[in-house]
């Protein structure tokens, strides 16, 4: 009550000040060794945006900006802006009030820097009110000083008699003023068709990026850009570039608005469309974060702090070390097994110097046995016919040939023809009396509510509980939401399942995690429909596409990367002709692309030559010679598969720079006149590198085994025989 009250005391205190009651502009920095966030606490509480980008030190003057506007022409930059008063722009907050007002307008209450256990972490809150309805608003930016990044996010709290609707609720809003042009680049596609890239000058009106299909969010669009500051060229290597990610795995928008001052405000959060949120009294709503950071050496560089940041702070198992190279069931399998298939493949897989084995879909249901997709999802027992011996027998036989063993789940999913479905019709995602559309013959289950939350988590459980012997999980999820409604959710409370879904999965997470912290989980939605860093602050890592053919791979990787570090990057090399495309590929290039990623393998090895299994195996070692750059180096893209030369590459660079791997590809065939030059920034200009091929039977380069400087790397580069469409090279590059 005490606090209540301070609280409304000190809304008032500062609605006082939009009667005259002056206090004086107060700046609030939030840095990071080259990167600041700068507000201004306003004369009448306000809190405005003045600047984010490049590192300020000295910030005092902007507490004296001014726009010249007319101070009766709308609002500021507010930091957070809400429908009422004098706002025009799209609100990062609206509401209706529990008496029915529609207005709100946020004044500072207090700010202050919160204690954290990391040195290397600064978090700050500001907090706002509405002077007239109790309704606050914490805004907490947490800042990554090594890593340049600033994450933002907002609380709202209902401090009324009764309920409010948030028909907007946004984690951040950040304005930028004073540049020429916007060049937006961000992530379209499909499903085997994921982060292709796409660059639009932002115009005035405003741009969406968004998504209102809860689960598969992210293949057609990704929660994620970068923005280059006054130019129309996106640059791997100048100029100034922001970029976001939003931490969420539902319905998210991105919205970007330019507006009549030529300001660009963008607005990032959870998705509010049809997803009105009811906050009963007394209840807070945490949005999800949006990460940000922002470079001045190009879109590398934005990638770059990302990668970082999501390693040592984003991303399950950022610190775990060496990632198992693998084999999985699926294109090699599908549904059609027995144990001595399974025993087959992993004798194979342990011969060419895997690490894992997984066990893909196919392995459960009895009364409705999984022998397609069409029945037994749900039914979460062990085939007897398939695998009589249970799991364990076949997770002892990977042990003992010296793999990991893994196993696929689709736990939020349920196929009419299951026991599940015949026993809890209730807890299926659909709207009451209409029909329940399937997509892949599925349903989605109701994770809003807390008796499915406890299935959900009792299926990790019990798959667990199979065997002892299980070291991953490949968590999948094949359809999105549609005609939703909640048997759990009051009527009056039906628009909040969007919303409680996504938190639903994150409370099963979390308990997940709370019992198996060790066990590596990937997240898979028909591929990469789950790449966000909300899924993966629990997730160790991504499968990227059901596109496992290289060519594809080789825009969905390159696009990957602009914010997702290959650390949580799945790639498997898979047969040929491709399943998805029918595409033929030599298996050369199929590793040399899988290897930039998580490498794994997802066919069946008997079907193999000798010869392929051979160079198999030389690629596996060569890869474990390299993989710790593709985990934590740092990542230069060289060219894009984008350029109409139709070669490009790929090169990561450890810490200290005395190691790196180069990556190069042949996507299109332009005769034998042209010859790729590859000019390799990140290295060190002074020290001497030996540039060693792999995967080759002899060299095949005048500089193979060549040393040359960092400078001579970088100046005039190297120029691969790659000329004839999918030649590949792998170069490791050692300091002397
Ligand atoms: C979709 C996934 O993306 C595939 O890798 C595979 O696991 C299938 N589901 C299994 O049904």
């Amino acid at each position: 009550m005490k606090k209540l009250l301070l609280t409304l005391l000190a809304a008032m205190c500062a609605a006082a000040g939009a009667t005259g009651a002056d206090r004086a502009p107060e700046i609030i920095s939030v840095n990071t060794d080259r990167v600041s966030l700068i507000l201004c606490v306003e004369r009448d509480g306000r809190v405005h945006m003045r600047h984010f980008g490049g590192r300020i030190d000295d910030a005092a003057p902007l507490a004296a900006y001014s726009t010249h506007r007319r101070p009766d022409h709308g609002a500021g930059e507010e930091i957070y802006p809400a429908m009422g008063g004098r706002n025009f722009r799209l609100p990062a907050l609206r509401a209706t009030h529990a008496d029915g007002d529609l207005n709100t307008e946020l004044r500072y209450v207090s700010h202050e820097t919160l204690p954290s256990a990391d040195a290397d972490v600064e978090r700050t809150v500001v907090r706002l009110a509405d002077p007239v309805r109790p309704l606050e608003v914490e805004l907490l930016f947490t800042a990554y000083r090594r890593e340049n990044v600033i994450a933002t996010r907002s609380r709202i709290t209902n401090r009324q008699q009764g309920p409010v609707t948030l028909h907007a609720f946004y984690s951040s809003a950040l304005s930028l003023h004073g540049y020429g042009s916007y060049l937006l680049t961000q992530l379209r596609g499909g499903w085997a068709d994921e982060a292709q890239i796409e660059h639009l000058p932002l115009g005035h009106g405003t741009h969406s990026i968004s998504t209102r299909k809860l689960v598969k969010a992210t293949h057609s669009e990704n929660p994620a850009f970068m923005l280059s500051l006054d130019t129309d060229r996106f640059d791997e290597e100048h100029g100034e570039v922001i970029a976001g990610a939003l931490a969420w795995s539902g319905n998210y928008r991105i919205d970007f608005s330019v507006d009549e001052y030529d300001v660009l405000t963008i607005l990032a959060g959870a998705n509010p469309d049809a997803s009105e949120y009811v906050l009963d009294a007394g209840r807070t709503l945490t949005t999800p974060e949006m990460i940000y950071t922002f470079s001045d050496c190009g879109a590398g560089g934005a990638s770059r702090n990302l990668h970082d940041w999501a390693r040592r702070y984003g991303i399950r198992g950022g610190d775990r070390g060496h990632v198992p190279t693998l084999l999985n069931s699926w294109e090699g399998a599908y549904f059609d097994f027995d144990e001595a298939t399974l025993r087959g493949m992993i004798d194979d897989a342990a011969a060419m110097g895997l690490e894992m084995f997984v066990l893909d879909d196919g392995w459960f249901g009895n009364k409705y046995p999984r022998n397609h997709d069409r029945a037994g999802l749900g039914d979460w027992e062990v085939n007897r016919a398939k695998l009589p011996g249970g799991i364990d027998r076949i997770a002892s036989y990977a042990h003992r040939q010296g793999l990991k063993f893994g196993i696929w789940i689709e736990p939020e999913m349920v196929n009419p023809q299951s026991e599940l479905a015949e026993r809890h019709p209730e807890w299926v995602v659909r709207a009451e009396g209409r029909e329940a559309p399937l997509i892949r013959h599925q349903w989605l289950l109701d994770l809003s509510n807390p008796e499915v939350q406890d299935f959900v988590f009792g299926v990790f459980d019990h798959t667990l509980a199979l065997s002892k012997k299980i070291d991953y999980i490949k968590w999948d999820a094949n359809r999105h939401a549609e005609s939703v409604g909640s048997a759990y959710l009051p009527a009056d409370r039906q628009s909040n399942f969007w919303v409680d879904y996504a938190e639903g999965l994150y409370r099963v997470m979390e308990r997940i995690r709370a019992k198996y912290p060790d066990v590596l989980i990937q997240a898979c939605s028909s591929g990469g429909g789950r790449v966000d860093y909300g899924a993966l602050k629990y997730f160790d890592e991504v499968w990227t596409s059901d596109d496992t053919e290289a060519l594809s791979r080789s825009r969905i990787q390159y696009g990957t990367s602009l914010f997702y570090p290959a650390a949580v990057m799945g790639a498997h090399v898979s047969a040929s002709p491709n399943h998805q495309s029918g595409n033929v590929i030599p298996l050369k290039f199929r590793f040399d692309m899988a290897s930039a990623g998580r490498l794994g393998m997802e066919l069946q090895p008997r079907q193999m030559s000798d010869s392929e299994r051979a160079f198999a195996r030389r690629a596996i070692a060569s890869y474990k010679e390299f993989r710790d750059l593709v985990e934590e180096g740092d990542l230069y893209r060289i060219g894009s598969p984008y350029d109409p030369s139709g070669t490009f590459g790929t090169l990561y660079v450890s810490k200290d720079k005395r190691r790196a791997v180069f990556l190069a590809y042949c996507i299109r065939y332009r005769g034998h006149t042209p010859v790729p030059q590859f000019r390799l920034r990140g290295l060190d200009d002074e020290t001497r590198y030996t540039v060693r091929e792999l995967n080759v039977d002899r060299p095949r380069c005048w500089f193979d085994g060549e040393t040359l400087t960092g400078a001579y790397l970088r100046h005039e580069g190297i120029n691969p025989p790659l000329q004839r469409l999918y030649d590949s090279a792998v170069y490791i590059l050692e300091a002397e």
